[in-house]
């Protein structure tokens, strides 16, 4: 049995994350890892576990991943399953976990997919990727929450990797303890 890992990634924090989490699983597990805009059919009968990463715009998770979840949820809950999501207001200590984090509660609330185990990671923020409109946005927001304005071409990188990898045993852990 495989383990399936898709992420809805915009400009590629949470597919690093993803990769990252990939990277550890694949020591125990036999994993894939894909772009859950690239899905359009899922064998599920081949998977016995998956793990879904998701990011946030503007406040709400991708229109693809909720439609994937309003799709799949009943195969979903049928497996071991793990979900994260990656937003920058995360980078705050008392919005960094499932039940704190605003994104992640509100969406376990009204879900009908229940994971077995979730996470919140801080994502990172690339200026000089974003249009006008986004990178104004953006700083506005990050100005509003005392987070960096500059605009320069660095990728500013607020993910905890070692919370990232902790989550990643943890989800390994997840599938032993069924067996
Ligand atoms: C235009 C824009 C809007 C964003 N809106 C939010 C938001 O509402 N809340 C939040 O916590 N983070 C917000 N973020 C931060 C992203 O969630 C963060 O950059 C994350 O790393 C994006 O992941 P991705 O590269 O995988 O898409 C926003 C970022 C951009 C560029």
């Amino acid at each position: 049995m495989k383990t399936l890992i898709l992420f809805s990634s915009r400009h590629d924090q949470t597919k690093k994350i993803a990769t990252y989490i990939a990277n550890i699983l694949k020591n125990e597990l036999e994993c894939y890892i894909q772009n859950i805009q690239n899905i359009s059919y899922i064998n599920w009968s081949q998977y016995d576990r998956v793990l879904i990463g998701a990011s946030i715009y503007y406040g709400h998770f991708s229109s693809v991943f909720e439609k994937f979840i309003k799709t799949h949820f009943h195969f979903l809950n049928q497996i071991m399953s793990g979900f994260f999501s990656v937003n920058l207001l995360a980078r705050k200590l008392e919005k960094s976990t499932p039940f704190t984090n605003p994104y992640m509660r509100k969406f376990l609330l009204r879900s009908q997919w229940k994971p077995n185990c979730c996470a919140v990671f801080s994502g990172a923020l690339c200026y000089a990727r974003y249009n006008f409109f986004d990178c104004m946005m953006i700083k506005l927001i990050m100005y509003i929450t005392k987070g960096e304005t500059n605009g320069n071409r660095k990728i500013i990188e607020y993910t905890d990797w070692q919370k990232v990898s902790v989550f990643a045993h943890e989800f390994i852990q997840l599938q032993k303890n069924k067996i």
